[in-house]
């Protein structure tokens, strides 16, 4: 994890994105066996669902398997990232099965993000303002500055925002201001869930979503 901050920061994240793509043991056929269970939120393509007024469930298709298959560990073990709707999901998979989905998963071609229609011009503008420039009054690092140009994201540590549910983001980043998800290496992302207000949640959520996947 030292080596996050510089990797991050340099051409040299993305063979490292290219090279540790299939670093898991897992079998994509039995974690589509596996996966059954899942589709009823997930969808048989992945691409999860927006609730309207309700709860937002994330894509999988296309997010890194490493980091699948690390979500999954710790929503079981349920203290640093606490989920009621995933607990026992995540319980139910065997350690083998959770690499087969996570491979699984990480194969199916990323789609598009859920957005509200209503966001505004400024709205977006603020949010494309805090994805690729910050705020640096305020310490808020731009996301793609760890997340990947474009946010597509990077490697196993640093998830893809590109194209992901708006509601979804807007929970998650909700998640740790409330201490729900503190599940992140060196609370990188703590530091930036913490200095954003509201307004800049849901501008970021909003214009992230809508970015390509892929
Ligand atoms: C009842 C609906 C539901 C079902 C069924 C379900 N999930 Fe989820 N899943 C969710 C929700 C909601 C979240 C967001 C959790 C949170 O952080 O609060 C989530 C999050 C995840 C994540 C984290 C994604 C990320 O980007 O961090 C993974 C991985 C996941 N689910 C895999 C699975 C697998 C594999 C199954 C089947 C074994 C499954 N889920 C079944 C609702 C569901
Ligand atoms: C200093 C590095 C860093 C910066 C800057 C950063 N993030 Fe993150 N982010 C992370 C890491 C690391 C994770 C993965 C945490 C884990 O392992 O569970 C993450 C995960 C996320 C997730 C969860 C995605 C999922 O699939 O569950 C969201 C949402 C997110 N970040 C949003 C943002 C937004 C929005 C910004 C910009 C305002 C941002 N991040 C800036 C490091 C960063």
């Amino acid at each position: 994890m030292k080596k996050i901050h510089r990797m991050a920061l340099t051409a040299a994240s993305l063979f490292f994105a290219i090279t540790s793509a299939h670093a898991l043991e897992g079998d994509a056929k039995a974690g589509e066996q596996a996966a059954a269970v899942c589709v009823a939120c997930h969808q048989p393509d992945g691409s999860g669902m927006n609730v309207p007024g309700g709860e937002s469930w994330p894509a999988l298709a296309g997010l890194d398997a490493d980091y699948l298959y690390k979500q999954l560990q710790d929503m079981k073990a349920g203290g640093k990232r606490q989920s009621p709707s995933m607990m026992p999901f995540a319980s139910m998979l065997n350690e083998q099965q959770a690499k087969d989905v996570a491979v699984y998963y990480s194969e199916l071609p990323a789609q598009g993000g859920k957005f509200d229609e209503g966001a505004t011009e400024e709205e977006l503008a603020h949010g494309e303002k805090l994805a690729t420039l910050g705020d640096w009054d305020r310490y808020i690092v731009p996301c793609k500055t760890c997340h990947g140009p474009d946010n597509l994201g990077v490697g196993e540590s640093f998830p893809r925002l590109a194209g992901q549910h708006a509601g979804y983001i807007a929970d998650q980043l909700k998640a740790w201001q409330s201490g729900k998800r503190d599940n992140d290496p060196q609370h990188l992302m703590l530091a930036i869930a913490e200095r954003l207000n509201d307004e800049d949640i849901r501008a970021v959520s909003q214009w992230l979503a809508r970015q390509p996947a892929q």
